[in-house]
């Protein structure tokens, strides 16, 4: 048994990688399926999209791949964290479209549970904040406008789970309920420092605990998949939330490493280690991998647009046809412009914490066109990661070495590395191996399965592609953020 699978569930595609004993990745498949905005501000996935086409790409994947399921040691699932479903435990049925972590429509709960003042004690057992972003909310939501569901609740005919539980029940038809810590530090309902789910915020929603999955190591045993599915029984050896994984397949395994992962929005963390550090800069407090019992936590700052700025210019504004197309325009742009687009399009997430805010674009000239307002939605992305890693530093004096390691799409864009390495002050690390969600959530499952050591081993195998040096002085650097500040907060005083 030389090979890996390892499934990545995201927000808008499913993918399986196939990797080999030495964890290079050998084959891959990808699907997109469709996305549902019934409502403005409301985004749902159908569950059956989400398992068919990982069903589908994990097939393909060994296919691709040229070998037998017998040749498979073990599945690593990765996935959108957060993102909301619930099923019938005898039928598998949902009940309801999963609600994507995209989604707004619990704003006005969020809101009235802050007023009541519940906010400083779920932070400190959560590490979250009350924002829609996170599950429990959606899971209320659902049991509240779903006919007959608390009902059925309180019978235990339902489960709840973020994406991996979804999978991870249809993978093994429906043998095991169960989420590792990492995705469940993102439900609102998990207590991080403590390892169990919190029985008060459950009571304070109203969400019978019968409804919640076994939480597990990210190493662990989560069953094998039905053997009709590919012809073996394959076992689930690896599970974590897809910024988790990130941050595994990153290496970031010493206190203060941190990345951050450029795909729809733009995910940093910081590794603090053992300790649980509180923020006070509204950043998040999460677990950002689970092996034998132990908990090593890290701050998160979450931004909600970033390759979907450029995902904008494309279906939006139409001024592109393909993403690669932006770097050339926005070295054509003129600098001097300084248009600042600010894309809240969702919301502002750390270190703001605005649902209701939207975008804005500043210092629009009759010269302004397709190369200015590529070049601002690129930067965008640089002076949004400066918001994270300078509410990171206030929280964490012992922030980080400064080397911020990066992935995803945007990535492969030099000019938006540079600019980022530039506003930052701060080189900026691309490795070899993009594909780190994949492949942190393939090197869980190859170490619980003994196919590779501990984690300084897979530290070692972590190689570089290019390092990207701040060449910006000091004085435009500054210039620049402060503009974005005043950018900022006016986008949000309208
Ligand atoms: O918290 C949401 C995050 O997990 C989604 O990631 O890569 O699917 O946009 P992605």
């Amino acid at each position: 048994m030389t090979h890996i699978l390892s499934i990545d569930q995201g927000t808008t595609s499913s993918r399986a990688i196939l990797f080999d004993a030495a964890l290079r990745p050998v084959a891959q498949a990808q699907e997109e399926f469709p996305q549902h905005y019934p409502r403005p501000g409301w985004v749902e996935h159908d569950p059956a999209d989400l398992w068919s086409t990982v069903a589908a790409t994990a097939r393909a994947a060994i296919e691709k791949g040229g070998i037998k399921a017998t040749d498979i040691a073990a599945i690593g699932i990765t996935n959108q964290r957060e993102t909301t479903l619930i099923w019938d435990r005898a039928t598998g049925q949902p009940i309801h479209p999963a609600i994507v972590w995209q989604d707004r429509r619990t704003a006005d709960t969020c809101a009235a549970l802050k007023e009541q003042g519940h906010e400083p004690s779920i932070t400190a057992g959560t590490g979250l904040l009350l924002d829609p972003y996170f599950s429990g909310t959606k899971v209320k939501w659902l049991l509240d406008h779903v006919e007959g569901a608390r009902a059925r609740a309180e019978k235990g005919e339902l489960a709840f789970g973020t994406v991996d539980s979804w999978l991870i029940w249809n993978l093994t038809g429906g043998m095991v309920h169960a989420t590792d810590a990492t995705n469940a530090s993102r439900t609102l309902l998990y207590n991080i420092a403590e390892g169990r789910w919190d029985a008060e915020i459950c009571a304070l929603l109203d969400i019978p605990m019968s409804l919640l999955p076994e939480v597990r190591d990210c190493a662990a045993d989560f069953g094998t998949t039905r053997p009709d599915l590919f012809g073996r029984e394959i076992p689930i050896l690896g599970v974590a939330g897809d910024q988790q994984a990130a941050t595994v397949g990153q290496a970031c395994f010493q206190p203060g490493m941190m990345k951050s992962t450029y795909g729809t929005g733009c995910f940093a963390l910081l590794n603090t280690g053992a300790d649980m550090v509180p923020s006070k800069n509204r950043l998040l407090t999460t677990i950002a991998y689970q092996l034998q019992g132990k908990p090593t936590y890290a701050l998160e700052g979450s931004i909600f647009i970033a390759g979907a700025v450029v995902q904008w210019l494309r279906d939006g504004l139409r001024i592109i046809r393909e993403a690669k197309e932006t770097q050339p325009l926005a070295e054509a742009a003129e600098e001097a412009q300084g248009v600042i687009l600010v894309p809240a399009f969702t919301g502002l997430g750390a270190p703001y914490w605005r649902p209701d805010c939207r975008g804005a674009v500043f210092g629009l000239t009759r010269n302004s066109g397709p190369a200015e307002f590529a070049r601002a939605a690129l930067e965008s992305v640089g002076y949004q990661t400066r918001d994270l890693l300078e509410a990171m530093r206030a929280d964490w004096g012992a922030a980080a070495d400064g080397v911020l390691r990066v992935d995803g799409g945007m990535t492969a864009s030099d000019w938006t590395m540079q600019f980022l390495a530039d506003i930052l002050g701060a080189p900026v690390d691309r490795p070899r191996v993009t594909e780190t969600t994949a492949l942190g959530a393939a090197y869980l499952a190859a170490m619980q399965a003994g196919v590779i050591g501990g984690p300084e081993e897979f530290a070692r195998s972590w190689a570089l592609d290019r390092r990207f040096e701040p060449a910006m002085d000091a004085a435009t650097r500054d210039a620049k953020y402060a503009r974005w500040g005043r950018a900022i907060a006016a986008t949000m005083s309208v």
